[in-house]
């Protein structure tokens, strides 16, 4: 009797530890590939949540402070906007100017504006994701190897330790924003 009993709890542990196993092999499983549409509702949330937006997207001044011009959409420092005068002084009392919604900046360096980062050919539009990867986290001009440093205010140096897969998901992101043509000025040295 007890050899049954023990037997047959012997039988019910190892289904049990089979069962376990079952289902951490479940868990090891490789997950499935994220859809594109997966991947450019992460780019959006992450472009959101790092800040993108307060340097590469046209505002407006409203009641309560700078507002995101919707059609203008990450798409730089407008080409058409006049620099505003730069007081040099500023400078010689430490500060740095920001323009009004932050597209532009003056500093030691010159005057830096923001990228087009639209899906537009003078976005990103025919960039391949490896200049991407490389002007993000790497801060070279345009990705390219012989590229220039960017410059202030870009904070690219945040971004040198960003996963593989949140690089793909803004770059895809950025890949689905409409358009918006805009040929952003060259830095004032
Ligand atoms: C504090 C302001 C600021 C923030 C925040 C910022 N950028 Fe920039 N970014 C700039 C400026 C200014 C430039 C242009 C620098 C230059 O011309 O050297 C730039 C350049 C770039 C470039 C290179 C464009 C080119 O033509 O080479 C990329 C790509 C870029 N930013 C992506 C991003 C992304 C993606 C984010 C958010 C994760 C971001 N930036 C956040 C200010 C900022």
């Amino acid at each position: 009797m007890k050899s049954v009993i023990f037997t047959g709890l012997f039988l019910f542990i190892t289904s049990l530890t089979l069962l376990q196993c079952t289902d951490s092999k479940a868990d090891e499983a490789p997950a499935t590939q994220p859809t594109e549409a997966d991947l450019v509702k992460q780019g959006k949330y992450l472009v959101g949540i790092l800040g993108c937006h307060d340097c590469h997207s046209p505002k407006r001044m409203g009641a309560q402070g700078p507002e995101i011009i919707p059609e203008l959409h990450l798409s730089g420092y407008p080409a058409d906007r006049p620099v505003g005068k730069i007081v040099p002084e500023a400078f010689e009392n430490g500060w740095m100017l920001f323009g009004s919604d932050g597209t532009s900046c003056a500093g030691p360096w010159g005057v830096s504006f923001a990228a087009n980062l639209t899906s537009d050919e003078s976005g990103i539009g025919s960039w391949s994701y490896e200049q991407f990867k490389i002007a993000l986290t790497q801060g070279k001009y345009k990705g390219l190897d012989n590229g220039r440093p960017l410059l202030p205010p870009m904070p690219w140096f945040n971004y040198t330790a960003m996963k593989e897969e949140d690089i793909r998901a803004i770059f895809q992101y950025l890949k689905s924003t409409p358009p918006v043509r805009n040929l952003v000025p060259a830095p004032v040295q």
